[in-house]
């Protein structure tokens, strides 16, 4: 079933989990997780990026994600854009059948970012569809920042609390010390669970999302590295720490670079053991089988969203 955040997020945030939102490029990745769905009994959020969108192009993207609902109608899914540069991106997402965007306006002044919110949250309430913001900088944080540059970059609770308030949206993405891609942390990995806190104390009713929140799963580097790729000194954020975020009020946890890992490997593989190999169906299916026991772990070991529906 289509479904917006609304409810998915309602039902989470009693009973205490998270739900993943995995973001979709191809019609490979987009069955390995609805099927990692289904299998385990998983809400879902589907999400693309504007240059996903791009390339797999608005009506391929909607009427794959529409095949999906109706093979899997059990399953609640949402499908929404990630990192929506600007107004007219989310506008064309909402009048496209999204049934939720996000309007990424942390590169902004707190001021401009609240005003690019609302116009959002304006347009998407009155569609039925829900919106989710940023506030704080994601960017990596290395080891060498000292305490005070860093703590700037993190998201202020009572900030969060202010831009909750005036714009009115749904969800909020917060910076707590994650970032994107595959090198996350150069030293240990450590996420800022007091302020997680703080801002829970001051919006308990507003669903907390984490970006960058890949594991960068170490055996998936190392079989891309095995296969032929070079991808030295990746590190993401470790299931413990997803977990406890899970239990401690995030309620949607956005994974991209494991699924490209995911991908990756399984074809890597394929090619260096079968250099001879060049049906399309040969290497595609192992690296889909990859994305889905992916998907289907974070569900049931990480998130606890398995089982839910
Ligand atoms: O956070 C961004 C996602 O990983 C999507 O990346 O813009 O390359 O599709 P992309
Ligand atoms: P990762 O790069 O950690 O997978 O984060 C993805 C993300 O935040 C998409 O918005
Ligand atoms: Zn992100």
């Amino acid at each position: 079933m289509l479904v917006t955040t609304k409810e998915m997020f309602e039902k989470s945030m009693k009973e205490g989990y998270a739900i993943g939102a995995f973001n979709v490029n191809n019609m490979e990745i987009i069955q390995a997780i609805v099927e990692a769905a289904a299998e385990s009994r998983s809400p879902v959020i589907l999400q693309a990026s504007s240059s996903a969108i791009k390339y797999a192009k608005m009506r391929y993207l909607m009427k794959m994600v529409e095949a999906a609902v109706e093979e899997h109608p059990e399953v609640p899914i949402a499908i929404h854009l990630d990192h929506g540069p600007d107004f007219e991106t989310a506008k064309m997402c909402i009048d496209s059948g999204f049934t939720s965007v996000m309007i990424d306006g942390s590169k902004y002044s707190f001021e401009e970012n609240i005003e690019l919110t609302k116009k959002v949250v304006d347009y998407a309430h009155s569609k039925g569809v829900v919106v989710e913001a940023e506030l704080g900088k994601l960017a990596g944080i290395e080891d060498e920042v000292k305490v005070e540059a860093s703590d700037a970059m993190y998201t202020d609770p009572v900030q969060a609390q202010e831009f909750v308030k005036r714009t009115g949206c749904d969800s909020l993405a917060i910076a707590i010390g994650t970032s994107h891609g595959a090198y996350k942390f150069k030293g240990e990995a450590k996420l800022r669970f007091d302020i997680l806190k703080e801002i829970k104390e001051r919006i308990p009713n507003t669903p907390i999302v984490l970006h960058g929140a890949s594991t960068v799963i170490p055996k998936l580097v190392e079989m891309c590295n095995q296969y032929g790729g070079d991808i030295p000194g990746a590190k993401g954020v470790p299931d413990e720490i997803l977990k406890q975020a899970s239990n401690s009020g995030v309620s949607k946890i956005n994974v991209d670079t494991d699924l490209r890992l995911a991908m990756t490997a399984g074809i890597r593989k394929v090619f260096s053991e079968d250099p001879s190999a060049f049906d399309p169906r040969k290497y595609l299916m192992p690296a889909r089988e990859l994305i889905k026991d992916t998907v289907k772990h974070k569900m049931v070991n990480v998130f606890g969203s398995s089982n839910r529906i």
